[in-house]
């Protein structure tokens, strides 16, 4: 998959991108993602990229003569098609089911909003994905841009060394249950053992356990994921 990030803090991005499992799949050549600058779009002395808004009121804009040349040059750089992504509160919720979508798409472009956001014009021109990853405001989108990389690359195929554990992650598809509390050794530390059951090497019974720690947990702590498709029906 390749990923193209427009930013006005691409630095943001770097130590992200040099560790762990999405460095893998970057030198692996399963994902590319590729950093722009935006402000390298901004042709005048100053490099001004936004502006007051009309009207007044508080916060900078980010101007729509900067903005839309700067992706639409960015997108004719692979032919492949690219869903565009802009990272706002506005958008609709980052949910499993949206990353899985995401995961479908062969290219994203992904703008960072930053400031009081983005021109109307810029969404009404390139109508992108909006996509919010929770209730809250962090200071820019680039916070959301790589919770969105981090999601989306997780299933990728080959991405993770064991393919199994994005399949049983708590919400995938099929799987709307929390997971179980896992233990490894010692079996006690500071009076605390591990349940016995863990120790049986009864592989059913274990199974068994866990499916019901999972519903358990589940049940107490997010009773809104359980649903009648939990039991089955
Ligand atoms: N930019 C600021 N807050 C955000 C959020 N919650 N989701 C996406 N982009 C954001």
């Amino acid at each position: 998959m390749r990923i193209d990030v427009l930013t006005l803090f691409p630095n943001i991005f770097e130590g992200y991108l040099s560790e762990s499992l999405v460095k893998d799949a970057i030198d692996r050549g399963i994902l590319e993602v590729n950093l722009y600058n935006m402000r390298q779009w901004a042709h005048d002395k100053h490099n001004t990229m936004d502006d007051r808004p009309f009207g007044g009121g508080p916060g900078m804009v980010l101007k729509v003569d900067r903005v839309v040349p700067c992706v639409e040059e960015i997108l004719s750089y692979d032919q492949r098609p690219s869903r565009v992504i802009l990272t706002t509160p506005q958008g609709r919720t980052l949910t499993q089911r949206v990353v899985e979508e995401l995961a479908c798409e062969q290219r994203l472009t992904i703008l960072c909003g930053r400031y009081e956001g983005f021109d109307q014009r810029v969404i009404d021109i390139l109508q992108p994905d909006e996509i919010s990853i929770g209730d809250y405001v962090t200071n820019g989108g680039e916070v959301a841009a790589t919770v969105i990389i981090d999601s989306v690359m997780r299933l990728l195929p080959g991405a993770l060394g064991d393919d199994q554990s994005a399949v049983v992650d708590s919400f995938s598809s099929g799987n709307r249950l929390l997971e179980e509390d896992q233990y490894t050794r010692p079996r006690e530390y500071r009076g605390l053992t591990v349940p016995e059951i863990l120790l049986s090497g009864d592989h059913g019974l274990i199974e068994k356990w866990r499916d019901l720690k999972r519903l358990e947990k589940t049940f107490f702590r997010r009773p809104d994921l359980l649903d009648d498709s939990t039991f089955g029906n």
